[in-house]
C-alpha cells in the first residue's frame, strides 16, 4: 500500500529535514523492503546518499544473494590454487559452500559441496589433493570428476538406482579470465566477458606485471570473521578519504608521506561501470608505490590490492568472512616479489596493522547503523564529477558506481536492458 511519505522521497532534491518528518512511516516502509517491489529501492538509493537500512535488514540481504551473489558472476579462486590433478580448494559462492577441484584429466571444475544424497558437504578441509571425496554420513564418494563412483549397500537401492545421476552436481556456470575463476548459480544470463567489462584491464595489469603473465596464489588465505555487512569491504576498497585517519599510525611506521593520500598527491579513482572500480596512481611520477599491482574492485566480491587479492564472503546482514592472499608473480625476481611478500605479512598477517584497522572500523559502522537514525549514509564527496566517472583519488566515486549497479540488480532495472 502507497504510503504518503513513498511520494516525498520520490521526489528529487530533497533535503534532509523534508525526510525527516516522514522517517517513522518510511521505516514502516522499509521493514518490508526486501521482498517487495522494485520502488523501494529505487527510494532508498540516491545519487549521493543511501539509506543506511541496506546495510542492517535482513530481507535486503536475502534478497542480495538471490539477485546479485546467485544470479550473478563471483570470483571463486585461482587456477594455480588447483595446478596439479586431484588437489582442490573449498569456498563459498554466496552462502553456499562450493568445491574448486582440478579432475585426473586436468580440467578445473566447480561443484556444489552438498552430498546429492542428504546434503552433508563432503569436503570439510580448506585444500588438500585427493583422487576422492568420501561423504561423512552414509560413504557415498566420488571421484574428482564429480563421479559417484562407490556407495554402501547399493543393491539396497534396487535395480533402478542409476549412480550416473548421483553424482556431484557442477556449478551451473563456470568461467575463467587469466587464471581467475567465477562461477554462477544463474544457467543464463551476462557471460563473464560482459560482467568483467573494463575491469578485465585490472587483471590484465596485475598478471602483467610477471615476466610470463601470470601469478599464483599458493601462499594460502588468511580468513578474518568480521561482524559488518559484506558491503562496507566492497564501498572500502577504493574509499582513500580514510587511510590518513583510520590507518594513520601504520602509515607513520611504515613511512608513508602524510600526503600521500590526499587529493594533492595526483592520481585518480575510477568507476568502471558494472560496480567496479579503482584508484589509479599510475600518472604521478616519483612518488611511494603501496605493491607492484592495480588497486581496484571488481563487483561483488573481489578486491586486488596492488600485491595481494582480497575475497568478501557474506555470512548474514552483519557479518562478512574476509579472505586475503599474497600474490606470487611467475618468474619474477626474488629481490621485486620480497618486499611484496614482507608488505601483505605486515599489513594483513595474523598480527598486520591494517586488516584491524578497517574490521574494527566496519563493525563500528554497523553498530553506529542499528541506531537507524540519521537515516542516511552520506557520499558526497566530489559528486561534481560523476559525468566524467573519474574524480580526485578521495573522491566517492566508485562507491556512487558501485551503489548505481547495485539499484540495477535489486530493482528490475538490469532485467528491463
Ligand atoms: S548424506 Fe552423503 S552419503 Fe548420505
Ligand atoms: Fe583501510
Amino acid at each position: 500500500m502507497p504510503l504518503p511519505c513513498s511520494i516525498e522521497l520520490d521526489s528529487p532534491g530533497l533535503g534532509w529535514s523534508t525526510l525527516a518528518p516522514c522517517r517513522t512511516l518510511e521505516r514502516m516502509y522499509v521493514s518490508e523492503v526486501g521482498d517487495s517491489g522494485s520502488s523501494a529501492y529505487e527510494r532508498l538509493i540516491g545519487a549521493d546518499r543511501v539509506s543506511g537500512r541496506l546495510y542492517t535488514d535482513p530481507a535486503v540481504f536475502e534478497r542480495e544473494l538471490e539477485r546479485i551473489h546467485h544470479r550473478g558472476w563471483m570470483f571463486v579462486g585461482h587456477e594455480s590454487e588447483v595446478a596439479a590433478p586431484g588437489e582442490f580448494v573449498t569456498r563459498r559462492l554466496g552462502r553456499q559452500p562450493v568445491l574448486l577441484t582440478r579432475d585426473d584429466t586436468g580440467a578445473v571444475r566447480l561443484w556444489s559441496n552438498r552430498c546429492p544424497h542428504r546434503g552433508a558437504t563432503v569436503c570439510a578441509l580448506d585444500r588438500g589433493q585427493t583422487r576422492f571425496f568420501r561423504c561423512p554420513y552414509h560413504a557415498w564418494t566420488f571421484d574428482n570428476a564429480g563421479a559417484l563412483v562407490a556407495l554402501p549397500g547399493e543393491e539396497g537401492f534396487g535395480p533402478t538406482f542409476d549412480r550416473a545421476t548421483h553424482g556431484l552436481a557442477p556449478v551451473p556456470r563456470m568461467d575463467t579470465y587469466r587464471g581467475f575463476v567465477f562461477g554462477s548459480w544463474s544457467h543464463e544470463g551476462q557471460t563473464l566477458a560482459e560482467h568483467l567489462g573494463s575491469a578485465r584491464d585490472l587483471i590484465d595489469r596485475v598478471c602483467d606485471v610477471s615476466p610470463v603473465g601470470e601469478i599464483s596464489l599458493r601462499a594460502g588465505w588468511l580468513r578474518h570473521r568480521i561482524g559488518a555487512n559484506w558491503k562496507m569491504a566492497a564501498e572500502n576498497v577504493c574509499d582513500f578519504y580514510h587511510p590518513p585517519i583510520t590507518h594513520a599510525s601504520s602509515g607513520l611506521m611504515g613511512g608513508v608521506p602524510p600526503d600521500y593520500f590526499s587529493d594533492a598527491y595526483g592520481g585518480v579513482t575510477r568507476d568502471l561501470g558494472g560496480g567496479h572500480g579503482e584508484v589509479d596512481y599510475r600518472q604521478t611520477q616519483g612518488g611511494p608505490r603501496t605493491g607492484l599491482g592495480p588497486h581496484g574492485f571488481i563487483f561483488p566480491n573481489l578486491f586486488i590490492e596492488a600485491s595481494s587479492i582480497f575475497v568478501i564472503h557474506p555470512v548474514n546482514v552483519a557479518e562478512m568472512t574476509h579472505l586475503q592472499t599474497p600474490i606470487t608473480w611467475v618468474g619474477l625476481p626474488e629481490k621485486m616479489q620480497r618486499p611484496q611478500s614482507r608488505r601483505f605479512a605486515t599489513a594483513f598477517g595474523a598480527a598486520g596493522v591494517i586488516e584491524p584497522d578497517d574490521a574494527a572500523t566496519w563493525e563500528r559502522m554497523q553498530l553506529g547503523l542499528q541506531a537507524g537514525e540519521p537515516e542516511w549514509v552520506v557520499l558526497e564527496r566530489g559528486v561534481q564529477f560523476d559525468h566524467t566517472r573519474e574524480g580526485r583519488p578521495l573522491d566517492e566515486i566508485v562507491m556512487r558506481g558501485f551503489w548505481r549497479h547495485y539499484r540495477s540488480l535489486m530493482t528490475d532495472e538490469a532485467a528491463a536492458k
